[in-house]
């Protein structure tokens, strides 16, 4: 959902061109609508160049590499507020062209602000919102000739929530702001830099200031001094070593990341296997506090929404936890509840910088004192740095924009923590599960293995075919059917529904002809529910692809059965949806898109 860096130096450089190439490439799954470049000059010269389009096209066509500059800002945007155009594209020039700035995040109030600047005289190029923030600032510095006092009092017109940074011509430093949408600073050698994104700091440094909401920045390329944006008072707040690690995101011989990222599932559990097994206090902090909770709601959006889908199911028939899964968008208007002391809000997300999280969070930071536990697979982010208890799912870099390998992880963080959870309650199934964790990553890999060919022969078929699909599940296996349908409609571009199997018969079975797909991943312990509903559709001349382990009664009732390795019944959840994965990237090829970005998403949403 947008991302900005802002790097400087004490002097023009020739490297600021490369510095910034680099920055941006790790901003690009935040959004890739547009690029911009801007570079300020020792002798008060600014370049901007920018477009809309794919970051290396921008980078190529515009020659980037060439910038020279002590300053620069890059900006990669998701559109939100003004269709991605030339204009629209960020970083902005101000009226005179003076300050150059960018944002991450969304302005409200734009419309208003656009009248209200025209009146009042300034040049508003577009209807883009990050172009509102420049003219807010630009306004109040005109008045008071002051950046921090110039940015306090924009702020109090902006409405909405951002990370802004700038820089004026005439002035060695920049200014950054972080108002509800994540940045970071880091502390080089010969530089200072700010970006919404941790890693791509960490490649030039791993100093790192961790800002908060409300911090007010100005730096330059030895100094820094932050501001509450609010009252002005000088904050103090430490340069961390940041000990994460940062993988260079390198294809090694796949054509996508998608097909990258699912082949790495098996070794990124087997990471989090051993790194669970060596964090086991966080875990029991993490227990205590649900099994003394009244309510525990695992709140969360899409992917992750489908994996707190199975985690709820592995909590209440493992653990004996009575979890409820909340769509975050959902949580605040559905349950119109204020969580109290004794409710735990268990957020997973996997970027840890989810607007919709962060909406459920923000209030009961304020106004309750419920648990906030976490699982994210970034550290750092702003989620962790609200929550009480942080669960890290160590997927690694996740590149491609489709979630996958951070699915898995967040799956099997589950499935450790309700096993482990039993295994203290003493109960028998959660600890026979328990001890056979380490056995996933081996599943995981003979999966991969066995359905890689037939997932593409399905794939085909889906395509061939060319009309909408349903995918159904039920008991276990609903999240995965859910999370199926998702990946196949991102990275595919044809609606398919994920629905629970016993709701097909109200209603949307009318739409079943003969040959229709109907994707079905299931586990043979749901046989007596699965079967009715696979023959409700057979009958009908659908075409039922069944996803399971091999059992002879999903043989005889389904159209086709692709077998996944035989395994535990808590398994299937993750060895089903790797054939689901495939059967999205492969259909995504075969249609002639790029699964790894999606058109018209970002990986990272700050928005609401
Ligand atoms: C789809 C996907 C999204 C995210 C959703 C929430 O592949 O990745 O549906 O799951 O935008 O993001 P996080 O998990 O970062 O909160």
């Amino acid at each position: 959902m947008c991302g900005v860096f802002g790097i400087i130096y004490a002097q023009d450089t020739n490297e600021l061109g490369n510095t910034l190439i680099k920055g941006s490439r790790k901003l690009v799954y935040r959004g890739y609508d547009s690029a911009g470049f801007a570079a300020f000059q020792d002798k008060g010269s600014t370049l901007l160049r920018k477009g809309p389009g794919m970051l290396e096209e921008i980078i190529r066509k515009e020659n980037i590499s060439e910038f020279t500059g002590s300053r620069g800002i890059v900006q990669l945007r998701w559109a939100t507020f003004g269709e991605p155009n030339l204009e629209n594209s960020q970083p902005h020039y101000d009226s005179d062209k003076d300050i150059i700035g960018a944002h991450n995040g969304n302005i409200v109030n734009t419309e208003q602000l656009i009248e209200e600047f025209t009146q009042e005289g300034m040049t508003v190029r577009g209807t883009n919102d990050g172009e509102m923030v420049v003219h807010a600032y630009e306004k109040f510095y005109n008045q008071l000739h002051d950046p921090k006092q110039a940015m306090m009092k924009a702020q109090t017109i902006l409405q909405g929530d951002y990370a802004f940074i700038c820089g004026n011509v005439n002035q060695h430093q920049l200014l950054a702001v972080k108002m509800g949408s994540s940045l970071y600073m880091g502390v080089g050698d010969t530089f200072i830099v700010c970006s919404s994104d941790l890693g791509s700091i960490l490649q030039f440094t791993r100093n790192i200031v961790f800002l908060k909401d409300g911090d007010l920045v100005l730096y330059n390329d030895s100094e820094y001094h932050i501001f509450d944006i609010h009252t002005g008072k000088e904050i103090q707040r430490p340069v961390e070593e940041c000990t994460i690690n940062i993988e260079e995101a390198n294809l090694v011989g796949f054509d996508h990341y998608m097909m990258k990222e699912i082949h790495e599932q098996p070794k990124k559990v087997q990471e989090l296997h051993d790194l669970l097994e060596n964090t086991q206090s966080n875990m029991d902090d993490c227990i205590d506090l649900i099994n003394q909770a009244d309510h525990v709601y695992l709140v969360a959006s899409g992917t992750s929404y489908h994996a707190a889908v199975v985690g709820a199911y592995y909590l209440n028939h493992l653990a004996g936890i009575h979890a409820v899964p909340v769509l975050a968008g959902y949580f605040n208007e559905y349950y119109n509840v204020s969580p109290t002391a004794k409710d735990v809000i268990f957020c997973v997300s996997q970027s840890g910088e989810t607007k919709d999280v962060i909406n459920v969070i923000n209030p009961i930071l304020h106004n309750t004192s419920a648990k906030i536990i976490s699982m994210v697979n970034v550290i750092g982010s702003s989620i962790t740095q609200k929550s009480e208890i942080v669960i890290n799912v160590a997927a690694g870099l996740e590149t491609s924009v489709p979630a996958t390998k951070s699915y898995m992880n967040q799956l099997f963080a589950f499935l450790y923590l309700a096993t482990y959870a039993g295994s203290k309650k003493k109960l028998d199934k959660a600890q026979e599960i328990h001890n056979q964790l380490s056995q996933i990553p081996n599943l995981l890999q003979e999966t991969i293995d066995q359905v890689k060919e037939e997932a593409k022969e399905i794939a085909d078929l889906l395509v061939q075919r060319g009309s909408d699909l349903y995918c159904l599940g039920y008991g276990i296996q609903y999240g995965t059917a859910l999370e199926g349908a998702l990946k196949i409609k991102e990275v595919y571009y044809k609606h398919c529904e994920g629905m629970y199997s016993s709701e097909f018969k109200h209603g949307p079975l009318s739409i079943v002809d003969e040959g229709y797909p109907i994707l079905f991943p299931a586990s043979p312990a749901d046989d007596h529910m699965v079967i009715s509903h696979i023959n409700e559709i057979r009958v009908r001349k659908g075409n039922v692809i069944v996803i399971s382990p091999q059992y002879h009664g999903y043989m005889k009732a389904a159209s086709r059965i692709v077998a996944v390795p035989d395994s535990d019944h808590y398994f299937i959840p993750l060895t089903t949806v790797i054939v689901l994965q495939l059967i999205a990237y492969y259909a995504s090829i075969q249609a002639g898109l790029n699964p790894d970005f999606p058109r018209n998403i970002s990986k990272t949403l700050t928005v609401d």
